[in-house]
This record gives structure tokens, sequence and C-alpha cells, in this order.
């Protein structure tokens, strides 16, 4: 495709997705849109060659997480914290803003932190996830959260696995990282209870003592 064709149809894509997804719908990559009344595998949208249209009953995907193939039924605009939370059970992703400000619900993809209410389901199919469930189990993350434990980082702990998984991303990009750049690494992340010192001294004390693997 050329680049002015591929430019039309990233342009037609972007416009349809964001009228898709404000009624609800999404978009399943930059060259796939959801629209509301199709079916799936439905092709070719009306004037929009080389779109794939999805919709609007559940479909049939499959997400790696914690390492794991999980098979899984839902609707194209199912985001990936919904699919995480009531589909696949792994509550530590954390809904509570729902709109991409508080960093609750961050996840690993592919190593980096990504906010899963902001990311359609249907998008992370051959991505690596990994929640704050699979950071707990993984050794080579262990001392992280022993240094949380060590420094009291959590009061009612709900920002906890967000932070813990934003942290453990940090951490790998930059394994001896400043005060200033942890706060900057952290600045996505809320806690309400207001136990940034505690969590920001536990990152600083993990990275001193060998960080993680
Ligand atoms: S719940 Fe996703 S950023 Fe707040
Ligand atoms: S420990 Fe309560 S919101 Fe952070």
């Amino acid at each position: 495709m050329h680049d002015d064709e591929q430019s039309d149809v990233q342009q037609a894509a972007f416009r349809t997705s964001r009228r898709g997804f404000l009624k609800g719908v999404g978009i399943a990559s930059a060259a796939t849109v959801v629209l509301p009344g199709l079916s799936l595998g439905q092709e070719e949208a009306a004037g929009t060659p080389g779109l794939k249209e999805f919709g609007s009953g559940p479909l049939e995907i499959s997400l790696k997480v914690n390492g794991d193939e999980r098979k899984l039924s839902i609707e194209p605009r199912t985001t990936l914290l919904d699919a995480l939370r009531t589909k696949l059970a792994l509550t530590g992703t954390k809904e509570i803003c729902d709109r991409g400000s508080c960093g609750g619900c961050t996840v690993l993809v592919d190593g980096r932190a990504m906010v899963s209410c902001m990311t359609l389901a249907i998008d992370m199919q051959g991505r690596e996830i990994t929640t704050a469930e699979g950071i707990g189990k993984d050794p080579g993350f262990a001392p992280l959260v022993d240094s949380f434990c060590e420094h009291d980082a959590a009061q009612c702990g709900f920002c906890i696995p967000g932070i813990l998984v934003r942290s453990a991303a940090l951490l790998k990009e930059i394994p001896n990282p400043t005060p200033l750049e942890i706060r900057e690494g952290l600045a996505g992340n809320i806690c309400r209870c207001g136990t940034y010192s505690r969590i920001f001294d536990a990152v600083e004390a993990c990275a001193k003592k060998g960080g993680v693997a």
C-alpha cells in the first residue's frame, strides 16, 4: 500500500474508532475497526478498504497472561482491565478511575507499563501481559515485593498492585534510579493514602540491594 493510501486508511480508522468508542465499541488494531451491528468476520468497511470489522456479538480471543495462554469470550469493546478482572478473575489489577488517570490498573505489556483501563483486550492478542499476580509469583521480582513489605509501603493497599507493577518496569529500565527518577517514574500512579515517601524508599532500597531480575 502506498504511503498516502495507508495514511487515508489510518485517518479513516481514527475517525471511525473515536465515534465507535464513544458509543461503547472499540478498535482491534490500527487497521481493524469495531462497529456496532456488524458480525464477526465482515471485512471491507463501507468506503474504507482494508479495514476489518468486528461486532457486536462476543468474540473468542486468546491472551497470554502471566505466562499462561488463556481463552476467553468478550465483547469487542471490552477493556483489558475488565477482561482481567471479570473474565480471568485476576483482581489484583484495580479499577479506580477507569479513565487512565490514576495508574491503579497498571499491567506490563511486553515488559512496558500500561494502564489496562484504556487498552482494548482484543488488541492484546499475541502480547505478553503481566499483572500484579505475575509480579508476585516471579522470583525475579521478589526483592521488590519484600522491600515494599519491609518499608510498610501500603496503608489501605489499593494502589499498591499498580505501583508495584510500575516499579518493576522502572527498575527493569533503570536498575539504579535516582530519587528524582523514582518520583518521575511513578508519577502516573496516585496513592490516596499518601504513602509516597515509603513507596519511594522501598523502590530505592530494592535498587540498592541489587534490584530485580
Ligand atoms: S483505573 Fe486505569 S488509570 Fe485509573
Ligand atoms: S495505600 Fe491507600 S491508596 Fe495507596
